[in-house]
């Protein structure tokens, strides 16, 4: 830019003088111009604005040098001071420049992402008439990554039926109520279940009941966080486990061991969302969602304000299908667990799932089903609903979750009595909630 004027300038003079006045110019204006080639290489908008006027103007001051023959070296100290002002100028550019850099990047990232999205799911289309169009809700699956563990890729191309598993982590503090959970399972005739052995004793107990087990190399780097970190490194585990079998292409149906399985879930699953979970709802609107009116009196005309509510997804008892939104749920999961420490990781699991994008954070885009409340069935709904209510308690649920119960093995063995042995009281000695 300004370099550009020096041959020019050079043959017009003729005083040493002069010369050597104009020499420091030209260096400036040299400096000058590197500075801005240096700070705007790339042709942001901003150098097609702010910095051409800047040079432009130091530029013409060099020219003024030169073809008036030096008359004052004020004009030169002029110029120094405008380099100074320049230069601090310069830097308050450069962050605003970086800043708006990194904003644009930003934004290129998402513009990248939605066209390869389209590249994804096909040519962009025409909306149909109205009452005909739907989004997507069922997202591909990944491309299945073997690499990522082989041996356990070996173990679920066995047990697995239709790339499908019930999944279940264990160690040796639940191993009575593990052994419900696997005779149900079995009992109702579910080939493809698994269960993670945390540690060597529940390994070689689900190995002599003929339960396929999978036991985590303790060298495996996950899970030598888990042993030396505290407890909330530890509950991300589960999660990062689970990741693995996404990764190989498989959908699973997480499950804790405090569940009677008594119909096969596979045959009542929509397969249509990312996350299908069962839900600590116990009716229609807690389930489901409601319109939860909160009253401020002192608003006077605008008293009333609406919100959206609805009772947390259980995470012991969820499907998730091996895609890509499926996966960042269970990295954003994993991640803030091992970050807070004193977190839940079910109300975590829940805040990843729904709360939305807004200023400073990018909301997860994964499609949710909650399952039917009265066939996954809570603890709180049978003993508080269900059990009480002549119609409901014919009905066979596919599994009941003793979730909101601390006897849980106590009543794990009732709820096979009155279900599956038809005992029509097994459930009466029990109170509705804890005592
Ligand atoms: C396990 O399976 C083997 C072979 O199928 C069978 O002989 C054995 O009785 C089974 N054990 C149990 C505890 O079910
Ligand atoms: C709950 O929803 C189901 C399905 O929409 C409906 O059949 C049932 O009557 C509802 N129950 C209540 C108590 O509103």
């Amino acid at each position: 830019m300004a370099g550009r004027r020096d041959g020019p300038l050079m043959r017009n003079n003729e005083q040493s003088f002069c010369k050597s006045k104009i020499t420091i110019a030209i260096a400036i204006g040299v400096f000058f111009g590197c500075v801005f080639a240096f700070l705007f290489p790339n042709g942001l908008f901003f150098v097609s604005n702010s910095a051409p006027i800047l040079s432009h103007r130091l530029a013409n001051s060099i020219t003024q040098v030169g073809s008036t023959q030096c008359e004052s070296s004020e004009r030169i100290n002029m110029l120094k001071s405008e380099f100074i002002a320049a230069s601090e100028k310069n830097t308050e550019l450069k962050k605003q420049i970086r800043e708006l850099t990194e904003k644009l990047q930003l934004a290129e990232q998402g513009k990248d992402h939605a066209q390869k999205q389209v590249l994804v799911l096909g040519d962009q289309k025409k909306a149909g008439p109205f009452g005909t169009v739907k989004g997507l809700r069922t997202n591909p699956t990944v491309v299945p990554d073997e690499s990522v563990n082989p041996r356990l890729a070996k173990i679920l191309e066995k047990v697995a039926v239709q790339r499908e598993l019930i999944v279940a982590l264990a160690n040796s503090n639940v191993k009575e109520m593990l052994e419900v959970w696997f005779t149900n399972i079995k009992r109702v005739g579910i080939p493809n279940f698994l269960v993670v052995a945390l540690d060597e004793d529940i390994a070689k107990f689900c190995e002599s009941n003929n339960v396929t087990v999978y036991k985590r190399d303790p060298d495996e780097g996950v899970d030598s966080i888990a042993r030396t970190g505290g407890n909330h490194a530890v509950s991300g585990l589960k999660f990062r486990i689970l990741r693995e079998f996404l990764q190989l292409g498989y959908s699973v149906l997480l499950s804790d061991v405090d569940i009677v399985y008594l119909q096969n879930p596979f045959n009542h699953l929509y397969r249509d969302s990312d996350v299908e979970s069962m839900t600590d709802g116990h009716d229609n609107r807690t389930a489901y969602g409601f319109n939860d009116v909160f009253d401020e009196p002192a608003m006077g005309w605008a008293r009333y304000a609406h919100t959206m509510r609805m009772w947390v997804y259980n995470s012991g008892f969820f499907y998730i299908r091996p895609t890509i939104p499926s996966i960042e749920l269970l990295d954003r999961v994993a991640g803030r667990l091992s970050r807070e420490s004193n977190s839940w990781d079910q109300a975590v699991f829940n805040e990843e799932l729904f709360f939305p994008s807004h200023p400073g954070y990018a909301g997860l885009h994964a499609a949710r089903r909650t399952m039917d409340f009265y066939l996954f069935m809570n603890s709180k709904v049978l003993f508080k609903t269900v059990r009480n209510d002549a119609t409901l308690s014919k009905l066979k649920p596919v599994i009941v979750h003793v979730n909101y119960h601390p006897d849980k093995f106590a009543r794990m063995k009732a709820i096979v009595e009155f279900y599956v042995n038809g005992k029509r009281d097994a459930l009466k000695p029990f109170p509705d909630g804890s005592e």
